[in-house]
């Protein structure tokens, strides 16, 4: 049975071990339910180094008090077993006192690329996601560490987290993994009922949607956009918090695609709030 780790000394200590046998470590954060996507970055995390952590937390602090902190998906026994399968090493899965003791009062926090998107919908998610994934990347001193680009905005603000302070980690990104029809995987995909579950597919026929109009030449931010919304309000389930096309680099908005840009939109299908993307790059190149 793969080991459970609960506190910060023991897995310090593992992490020392392993170091000392001079092997290098991928760290794989996840919030738990683990699902396909989390799979491949295990499996992109054991292709590059000798050992992988995965750490399996839901962080309260990234939750702000109306959230689904409490109802979030949690099933550890299928976590294990999912870890096992794919031949991780250590799941670190600590409970929130060992994460935050009393007294806790230091927090990582980040300027422009949290403007836009999920960080304006979501006013303290990025500070509490940079200040968990600091005290991670603390514990474990990983040499790689693998995000999902499906959260696209987050593995940018922790590419530039990395790089402004100096932590000296390898971010790696890797692709949407997504459902046979389309949706995109996500532990929260668990809250659809199932007409709940067919509406969600809107998302990425939105996605879809845009990616053609950009392959087929459209640049016009606004008019991406506009047929991606009307698209999403069509479906009376769906709910649209955004639909936006950004700088890649920076995170903020753009009105023309003339530089690597990212399309992000989060919509509600009841009151499920999901996420998907596109990169223009992987549809046009370099522009
Ligand atoms: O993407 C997630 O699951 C979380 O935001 C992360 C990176 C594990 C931090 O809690």
């Amino acid at each position: 049975m793969i080991e459970i780790v609960k506190t910060v000394a023991q897995m310090r200590s593992i992490i020392a071990k392993w170091r000392a046998e001079g092997a290098s470590i991928g760290l794989v954060p996840t919030m738990g339910f683990l699902h396909e996507g989390h799979a491949s970055l295990i499996d992109a995390s054991k292709a590059q180094n000798d050992r992988t952590v995965v750490s399996d937390f839901v962080n309260p602090i990234q939750f702000a008090p109306n959230e689904d902190l409490e109802s979030y998906p949690r099933d550890m026994e299928h976590d294990a077993a999912l870890v096992e399968a794919h031949g991780g090493d250590i799941i670190f899965n600590p409970e929130p006192e060992e994460m935050y003791r009393g007294g806790f009062s230091t927090f990582v926090d980040m300027t422009v690329l949290t403007e836009e998107l999920c960080g304006l919908s979501r006013p303290t998610h990025f500070r509490g996601v940079c200040t968990v994934v600091t005290k991670l990347f603390n514990i474990v001193r990983p040499d790689r560490a693998y995000f999902g680009k499906k959260d696209a905005q987050q593995l940018a603000v922790i590419k530039h987290m990395v790089d402004d302070l100096d932590m000296g980690i390898e971010i790696v990104g890797c692709p949407i993994v997504r459902e046979n029809d389309g949706l995109a995987k996500s532990s929260r995909n668990t809250y659809l009922n199932e007409s709940e579950r067919k509406a969600a597919l809107v998302l990425s026929k939105a996605i879809k949607l845009g990616s053609e109009l950009v392959k087929n030449g459209e640049r016009d931010c606004a008019k991406i956009t506009a047929a991606m919304k009307e698209l999403i309000e069509a479906q009376p389930l769906a709910r649209i918090d955004y639909v936006k096309i950004v700088n890649a680099a920076d995170m903020q908005q753009i009105t023309v695609i003339d530089r690597p840009s990212l399309c992000a939109l989060a919509v509600y299908i009841g009151k499920t709030r999901l996420i998907d993307n596109f990169f223009t790059q992987d549809i046009i190149g370099e522009v």
